[in-house]
């Protein structure tokens, strides 16, 4: 039906005939002349539809509304001296039309596809008519352009690509299920896989060496900007290998990618250890396009004459007293501005936010009366403090501290309009401890319980590190990766540690653990989000705009309306029974 795409056509093209197809974006007519502007993926060409050249066309041309769907025929021309539009790629051309075919009607669509202030609930019932938005559509563009740059340099890599189950087993990553009930077998159920995780290992047993896999995951948990409850990774595992291998061998496949997304960056990442991200940054997907660090500056606090300060401040295992200096934030901050920020910390379980100002005679500040001037001379010292900075403090608990704490960090740079958006600043977060230790007393595994762990034998289970590492982009958790138990003995005592009998994990694990009896080769992997990949390359502000059909916070579509209820008889058929409060 076409013989271009319209941006394909240029000067170059001037007095060619051509075909094209697409929807109309708008029309006007000027003194008998319409003139339409003509959309189709590549985007929009003037289309001039003249009386005296055609009257047929002209006459269809007084038809058309908005969306329709047009074929048209015409020739291209160059447009008049002061008639170039140079907003549009085809600015300095038109064509001509002299056939004029309407293929489709379209009613008045409910929003312009380009309106973004349309709510999104809206947006979601009519996502087709969305997706004609171009800045959605580029966003695909590059996802494919990903998509196809992964499975090449893979490929070259050695990588085989393998299919693992959607209608599975339990999987280990720690969110809840999705499950699927059997017909066949009734009462039964299948999960959906939050991870090829068990597959890709028993590829590793069965000799398959290197594998991947674009991937589809599913995980029942609450949703945020970055979280889908299904999702995409790209899934990788590799046999005889260390974790050196698969970092190097993911930071080319990576570089690939953003190649293939017109972006150059440079490898090898940058590498920081759990401990000195957390205690940083507060954070364990640190962002490090600004440098706001915290500073420990419990041994002052330990000598603090306020007992609360002084006694947070001794237990140093399970506290942590930091400092966060704004450089010239006295100078950019209002004092009222700077008290409201203790309300923000708050919410994520502060008691409160204290801080001093450094004006020229001194350090000022209530919290400036419970050291002496030896002490504050030394906290001058250690924050590097000048005139025009103000210091905050955060005191307490060593998870609530370096949470908010590290939460407060990212609003103060964001306050601050510190952060570079065209940066992409990449991090490998290494040693990763291997548990950690819940509410109730009670410890997990911190990636899964199939990480290998450095130091199995040390007694403090706090201090038992794996060989774990997550790839970080500029604050989000782009990946996650471990190198693997292949020894049943290693798996049993992890197994122990984490308290997991013999019945559950023959019942959870059975296949994995009957896998590595029969030799089981040193094994190790990762998986990259690629919509949070994506995400971050266009710079969206939600993995829902890189997702062609996403759900909504309430894990809802709402333009299909699923999830759904079902026909009695399906339920029947399921021997399912919905209770009655439920209807
Ligand atoms: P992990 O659970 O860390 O590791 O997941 C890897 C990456 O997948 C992405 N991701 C998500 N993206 C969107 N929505 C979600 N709900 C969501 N959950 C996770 C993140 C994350 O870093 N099997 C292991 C990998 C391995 O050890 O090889 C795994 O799944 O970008």
């Amino acid at each position: 039906m076409r013989t271009h795409y319209n941006t394909c056509l240029n000067l170059d093209n001037v007095g060619e005939e051509v075909s094209l197809c697409g929807w109309v974006n708008s029309y006007r007519d000027h003194g008998g002349v319409i003139f339409i502007d003509l959309r189709d993926r590549s985007g929009l060409i003037q289309l001039v539809c003249d009386p005296k050249d055609s009257k047929e066309a002209h006459e269809i041309a007084s038809l058309v509304r908005n969306e329709f769907v047009l074929i048209a025929k015409g020739k291209v021309r160059k447009r008049g001296e002061n008639l170039t539009n140079s907003k549009l790629k085809t600015g300095e051309i038109e064509v001509l039309v002299t056939k004029l075919l309407i293929e489709n009607e379209s009613e008045t669509v409910p929003f312009d596809a380009e309106d973004e202030t349309v709510n999104e609930e809206l947006r979601l019932k009519y996502r087709f008519l969305e997706l004609r938005n171009p800045k959605l559509y580029n966003n695909f563009a590059l996802r494919s352009k990903a998509c196809i740059a992964a499975r090449t340099s893979l490929a070259n890599m050695g990588f085989l690509e393998v299919e693992t189950p959607i209608l599975t087993r339990a999987t280990p990553e720690g969110a809840r299920d999705y499950l699927v009930p059997s017909r066949i077998h009734q009462g039964q159920f299948y999960a959906l896989p939050q991870s090829p995780q068990l597959f890709k290992q028993l590829l590793m047993c069965s000799g398959f060496d290197k594998y991947f896999q674009i991937a589809k995951c599913f995980r029942d948990e609450d949703l945020r900007a970055d979280r889908q409850p299904e999702f995409t990774q790209i899934d990788v595992e590799m046999s005889f290998c260390t974790q050196e291998d698969v970092i190097k061998s993911a930071e080319i496949f990576l570089k690939d990618i953003f190649k293939a997304c017109d972006k150059e960056i440079q490898i090898p990442f940058r590498r920081m250890p759990y401990d000195e991200a957390m205690e940083k940054y507060g954070s364990d997907k640190p962002d490090l396009r600004f440098n706001l660090e915290f500073i420990d500056v419990a041994d002052i606090f330990s000598r603090s004459n306020n007992q609360i300060f002084s006694d947070i401040a001794k237990d140093t295992k399970q506290n942590r007293v930091k400092a966060l200096k704004v450089p010239k934030g006295d100078t950019i901050f209002s004092k009222r501005q700077m008290q409201k920020f203790e309300e923000y910390v708050r919410k994520f379980g502060a008691k409160g936010l204290a801080f001093i100002q450094v004006k020229e005679d001194g350090l000022k500040g209530p919290l400036c009366k419970f050291f002496d001037e030896k002490d504050l001379d030394e906290l001058v010292k250690i924050c590097a403090l000048e005139v025009g900075d103000v210091v905050f403090f955060g005191a307490g608990a060593k998870k609530t501290v370096l949470d908010y704490m590290g939460r407060f960090r990212v609003f103060l740079a964001k306050e601050l309009n510190i952060i570079n958006e065209d940066e992409l600043n990449f991090v490998w977060i290494v040693d990763f401890p291997m548990f950690e230790k819940n509410d109730d007393g009670t410890y997990s595994a911190m990636h899964h319980p199939f990480t290998m762990p450095k130091n199995i034998d040390e007694k403090d289970l706090e201090n038992i590190k794996s060989i774990a590492y997550d790839i970080v982009l500029n604050g989000v958790e782009l990946g996650g990766g471990s190198v693997r138990i292949h020894k049943n003995e290693i798996q049993q005592k992890v197994f122990k540690l984490l308290n997991i009998e013999k019945e559950e994990q023959e019942e959870k694990f059975g296949f994995l653990l009957d896998a590595l009896k029969f030799g089981a080769p040193p094994h190790a992997g990762i998986a990259i989000g690629l919509d949070r990949l994506i995400m971050l390359v266009s710079k969206a502000s939600s993995i829902r705009e890189v997702i062609a059909f996403p759900k909504t916070q309430r894990a809802q579509c709402l333009m299909t309306n699923a999830p759904s209820e079902v026909p009695t008889l399906s339920l029947k058929e399921l021997g399912i029974k919905i209770r009655e409060n439920l209807k």
